[in-house]
């Protein structure tokens, strides 16, 4: 890999100072970045959690499902040295690697759910509809079914049913028939075979492209990714200790119904942001993707 150069990092951090504000790392805290992506969040804790004077003992326990973001955040981080653990798994495993690595009782704990640019932006891995590549679009590549199983394997009901339900496409009924009179014929391989066939349905109108929800819908059954953060939540929860706070970023309806409810359910959880907080303007011209972004954060009573 080349050098830690800034356009390496090709992820901007999204809500960076509501994230520290509300999280307040102080030295000698630890904490868990459960989607550490390239590291924006996870560098900007650990500055504050191991200052200069580096007899600190702050620590982070930096987990992420994809290789290839994870190895970008140990470049960028390197310099913590062991105050940073990484993992290499999905953030729902993570009460069995807090407690293996010292993480039992932790001061705050962020998720910043979804997928980085890095993803977007490299055809290779097979979430854009604006490149073609192998429609693949799992995080962690080493396991578990891809897009292209997905559509050439799943019924029309339940093709439909993850359109209409993460994806809220209105033509989720026609697309999943389209998928299934298509894959007769040919097997889909590519990100391009995908959006053509959609684009059969929903020709081709404005500036949101037609395959849009599709993937997005698509991304979200691949890596199960409502489930694997419900499964998550109470497991974070019983590591942080009182007083610490537990921030997430969402930036799907679905995501959000999920967290608030959760959060808001919890008797040793208190809501700190009564409502969820959501990028400044300012931000979300300096970082269009982050316009749909909301956090919300709670504390352990
Ligand atoms: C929005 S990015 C995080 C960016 C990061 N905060 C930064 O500043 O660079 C989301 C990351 O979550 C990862 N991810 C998604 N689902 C995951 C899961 N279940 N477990 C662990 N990581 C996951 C993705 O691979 C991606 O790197």
């Amino acid at each position: 890999m080349e050098d830690c150069g800034p356009n390496m990092f090709n992820h901007i951090p999204v809500l960076l100072n509501e994230v520290l504000e509300y999280l307040d790392p102080e030295p000698n805290r630890s904490f868990i970045d459960g989607t550490v992506g390239q590291g924006g969040h996870a560098e900007a804790i650990l500055q504050r959690v191991t200052p200069v004077v580096r007899q600190s003992s702050g620590r982070l326990l930096a987990i992420d499902r994809d290789a290839a973001n994870l190895a970008i955040a140990k470049q960028r981080l390197a310099g913590f040295g062991d105050a940073v653990v990484f993992i290499h798994d999905s953030y729902a495993h993570v009460k069995r690697h807090a407690l293996a690595n010292g993480f039992a009782r932790v001061d705050g704990i962020l998720l910043d759910l979804g997928f980085s640019s890095a993803h977007v932006d490299d055809p290779g891995r097979g979430f854009s509809f604006q490149h073609n590549g192998p429609l693949d679009m799992r995080y962690n590549q080493s396991r578990g079914e891809t897009a292209a199983d997905i559509v050439n394997a799943w019924s029309e009901d339940e093709l439909a049913r993850v359109f209409r339900q993460y994806g809220e496409e209105p033509k989720a009924r026609e697309i999943a028939q389209a998928i299934i009179a298509r894959r007769k014929e040919r097997l889909f391989e590519q990100t391009q075979d995908l959006s053509e066939c959609v684009q059969k349905v929903i020709p081709r109108r404005g500036k949101i492209h037609p395959a849009t929800r599709v993937f997005q819908a698509l991304r979200m059954a691949v890596n199960d990714e409502l489930g694997e953060l419900s499964r998550a939540l109470p497991d974070l929860i019983d590591l942080l200790q009182p007083g610490g706070r537990i921030a997430v970023i969402s930036f799907h309806s679905l995501e959000d119904r999920v967290i608030k409810t959760f959060l808001k359910e919890r008797r040793d959880l208190s809501m700190v942001t009564r409502r969820p907080i959501v990028p400044t303007r300012e931000e979300i011209t300096r970082n269009p993707r982050s316009r749909s972004a909301k956090l919300r954060v709670a504390q352990k009573v």
